[in-house]
């Protein structure tokens, strides 16, 4: 399996688990069996409410398997809410707290986005965001940083940042180490993965299968379906392989780490083998010729009413 490299040393294994969606029942289970099968890397997030659980599979994992906390990649994400200066640690401590882990690798800032600290759930009025200057982005990433410098977290990044908030967070701070955002052949986003390899920004491809388990008011009814396309299914046929391990394969075929999500112990053991799939040339050429430009995650709502959309700018 692929690894991204960072500056220091450190190797991120390009194919962890995703835990957005996971129920808090069920991915104990699943972070336990992914470890067990060779999972190196697991993707969370304070917002996904489910770190204990995720904490607990992987405590469990640690003892059946006798691997040791270093030999994995754990990743997770500072919530909107929790933006302001004094909240970023304490925030991040919570976090620490609920996987029963003394660091992380890999910390990064969820969205672009500054939401009220006492707010629960997702914003309803333009009175639930907080604005630039009372939230500034570079602040909460300075502070980042600063756990970074604590030893709270190896690496710092963020996620759901477009080129231009990228070079904003570049000319004011410094550059992320990760930017985490949608990608798969519907949103293969080339100029912003370009430019984070010219700036030695690493990705990771959330909602990689499409995400179908998302709650039917964040789907569009026309909404296509990934895991259906007939490019993906012609080359999974060809190959002895299910769409997933395509799509999963062209993630990590193209530099960037992928997070499935799976809570299914045949799927989450699926999704790892994809590492062992060899594309051809011809089989690049007619994934990359899919260009659908279909974005999932539409982010509505995540941006007071007279301002641009999340991804517009
Ligand atoms: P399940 O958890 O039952 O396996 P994404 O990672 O894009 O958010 O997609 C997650 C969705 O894809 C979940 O519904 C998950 O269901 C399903 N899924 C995960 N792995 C595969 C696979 N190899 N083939 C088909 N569906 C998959």
């Amino acid at each position: 399996m692929n690894k991204l490299k960072f500056e220091n040393g450190d190797q991120m294994p390009a194919i962890g688990l995703g835990t957005w969606k996971s129920e808090p029942k069920e991915v104990k289970n699943a972070v336990k069996i992914a470890i067990e099968a060779g999972y190196r890397h697991i993707d969370c997030a304070a917002a996904y409410g489910n770190e204990k659980e995720v904490g607990e599979g992987i405590k469990e994992a640690l003892k059946s398997t006798g691997i040791k906390r270093e030999d994995l990649w754990i990743t997770s994400k500072l919530w909107n809410a929790d933006h302001k200066k004094a909240d970023v640690i304490p925030a991040l401590k919570k976090t620490l707290s609920d996987l029963d882990l003394e660091y992380l690798d890999l910390y990064l800032m969820h969205w672009p986005v500054a939401l009220r600290p006492d707010l629960e759930g997702f914003p309803e009025s333009d009175d639930d965001f907080l604005s630039e200057e009372e939230a500034p982005v570079s602040t909460t990433f300075q502070q980042m940083l600063e756990a970074k410098k604590q030893g709270l977290i190896h690496h710092a990044g963020v996620s759901n940042f477009t080129v231009t908030k990228l070079k904003k967070l570049m000319d004011e701070v410094e550059k992320p180490e990760m930017n985490q955002v949608e990608l798969h052949p519907y949103l293969p986003q080339n100029e912003l993965i370009d430019f984070c390899q010219k700036h030695g920004i690493h990705n990771t491809a959330y909602s990689p299968l499409g995400s179908g388990d998302r709650s039917e008011e964040m789907k569009s009814n026309d909404e296509p379906t990934l895991l259906e396309n007939e490019v993906i299914k012609e080359i999974a046929k060809k190959r002895n392989a299910s769409a997933g391990q395509i799509l999963i394969k062209w993630a990590e075929d193209r530099g960037t780490a992928v997070i499935p999500k799976s809570t299914n112990e045949g799927r989450i053991k699926e999704n790892l083998k994809s590492a062992d799939i060899e594309f051809t040339t011809e089989d690049r050429k007619a994934i990359n010729g899919i260009e659908k430009n279909y974005r999932f995650l539409k982010g509505d709502g995540f941006t007071p009413s007279d301002q641009p959309g999340v991804f517009s700018e």
